[in-house]
């Protein structure tokens, strides 16, 4: 059978859209741009996404679209008889990890949406809702059915396939996403004391620059947030012709993910300072702060409403793209149908998702690495080590595996202006980049 192809460069376009902006950009933005000083986190984040991770999602689709084949085979095919294809395993065992815990938090977005949908979070409920949020994610099965709902969700869209699949329904929750936050967006500018929200966003705290802590949790961010380093997007680019032209779409797609987190920076710090909220509130932001603050503004059942279906929205189609990763791959190894590796491979991250989510409540207070809960170990192992390893494994295989001129062709570069100036970025800049984040996630450089 012959391999799966986007049916337009616009539909790889919005899928890969639809992959980047996700919980990354909402949930894990807000929360980690107001702990490291707003203006001044969001300013380095950019220029991260811009100078490091454009360069390398440029050179993740490349190395897809050049092999036509998964993350494994991808390396493999290229590098005949080496060990490189070891590299494609971080990829798949990252989006085992990543999109079971991923699932328990957008199941979390999608019984937000129901509670807002059924009016229950019209009012605040009993005893607020830190309570109403603690008391569910410790319940034994309720968020199970939630993560469950979910999964089920992104198993039926991956098994459809690339172009009736995951191409359609991009085509349809991007241009509503981007509606939903722009609309969110301009009513909460809308708020008394607004501007003061603005203000923590874009006005830089230059002293928060002094921080190196500050850079590294940037520089994490625009991994996480750009889908870099697990194979989604150099899976994605594998479904990709020759005569689809890269730089200008990968140009595209970070644009569009930047965009993303400043609209939802934009949704939520102005409301958060229009009813005096500490901005480094962490994790709880989105869950506990933002639903005790729709409460209290006008039409804010509505609000609430919208934002936890874009955030559902938004978790769905990046779901679908790490779920595609390792379908991907046993569709090849084990010649399986498409619908059985979707569903199996489904099944065993729903199994590890269980896990995760009886982490909040039976196996509370069991913590596999250091004093991290079974969520955070999980995104610790995945998001600190696999993905800026995968990362790294890609830079230096079009950096240094590569001849220059092949890599230049394989991206599109060849006698482009800005060819030099990637190429140096991917061969040195970006990997000596990577190993100061990793070093600092196994804590040796203790900062
Ligand atoms: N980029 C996605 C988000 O921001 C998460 C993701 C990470 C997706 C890695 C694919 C691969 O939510």
């Amino acid at each position: 059978m012959a391999r799966e192809k986007w049916a337009s460069k616009l539909g790889f376009m919005l899928a890969a859209m639809g992959s980047a902006v996700g919980l990354g950009n909402i949930w894990r933005f807000s929360y980690v741009a107001g702990e490291n000083g707003g203006g001044a986190f969001l300013l380095v984040y950019l220029f991260f996404v811009f100078v490091i991770g454009i360069p390398l999602l440029l050179t993740e689709v490349s190395i897809g679209r050049k092999a036509q084949s998964d993350v494994v085979g991808s390396f493999a095919k290229l590098s005949p008889g080496t060990p490189w294809f070891f590299s494609g395993f971080f990829g798949v065992a990252a989006s085992f990890l990543i999109l079971s815990f991923y699932s328990v938090v957008a199941g979390w977005s999608v019984y937000y949406l129901w509670k807002y949908v059924s009016g229950d979070f019209f009012t605040t409920p009993e005893g607020g809702y830190e309570a109403a949020f603690g008391g569910f994610i410790s319940h034994t099965w309720q968020p199970l059915f939630w993560h469950a709902l979910f999964m089920v969700m992104t198993i039926g869209i991956v098994l459809v396939g690339i172009k009736k699949g995951i191409e359609a329904a991009n085509k349809i929750f991007m241009p509503t996403l981007a509606i939903l936050l722009i609309g969110l967006a301009a009513y909460s500018l809308t708020l008394e004391g607004a501007m003061e929200g603005v203000r923590f966003l874009f006005q830089p705290n230059w002293s928060a620059l002094t921080n190196p802590a500050v850079y590294l949790a940037a520089l994490g961010q625009a991994f996480f947030s750009l889908s870099l380093g697990m194979g989604a997007m150099l899976t994605y680019g594998s479904y990709l012709s020759k005569e689809n032209k890269l730089p200008s779409a990968t140009i595209g797609i970070g644009v569009m993910d930047s965009f993303f987190a400043v609209i939802s920076g934009i949704v939520i710090f102005p409301a958060v300072f229009a009813f005096g909220i500490n901005p480094s509130s962490g994790p709880p932001l989105v869950f506990i702060t933002l639903p005790g603050i729709f409460d209290q503004m006008p039409f804010g059942g509505i609000v609430g409403l919208v934002f936890f279906f874009a955030l559902a929205l938004a978790s769905l189609s990046s779901a679908i793209s790490i779920l595609e990763v390792p379908v991907a791959y046993f569709m090849r190894i084990f010649h399986w149908s498409r619908k059985m590796a979707s569903v199996l491979t489904g099944s065993i991250m729903f199994l590890l998702g269980l896990v995760v989510s009886l982490g909040y409540g039976v196996l509370a207070g069991v913590s596999p690495i250091g004093d991290r809960d079974i969520q955070e170990s999980m995104d610790f192992i995945a998001s600190n080590i696999l993905l800026p390893l995968g990362g790294l494994a890609m830079a230096l295989f079009v950096g240094w595996y590569f001849k220059k001129a092949t890599a230049l062709e394989a991206t599109d570069l060849t006698g482009n202006a800005f060819g030099p100036i990637w190429y140096g970025i991917v061969k040195y800049i970006a990997p000596v980049l990577i190993i100061l984040i990793f070093l600092n996630a196994i804590g040796l450089l203790g900062m």
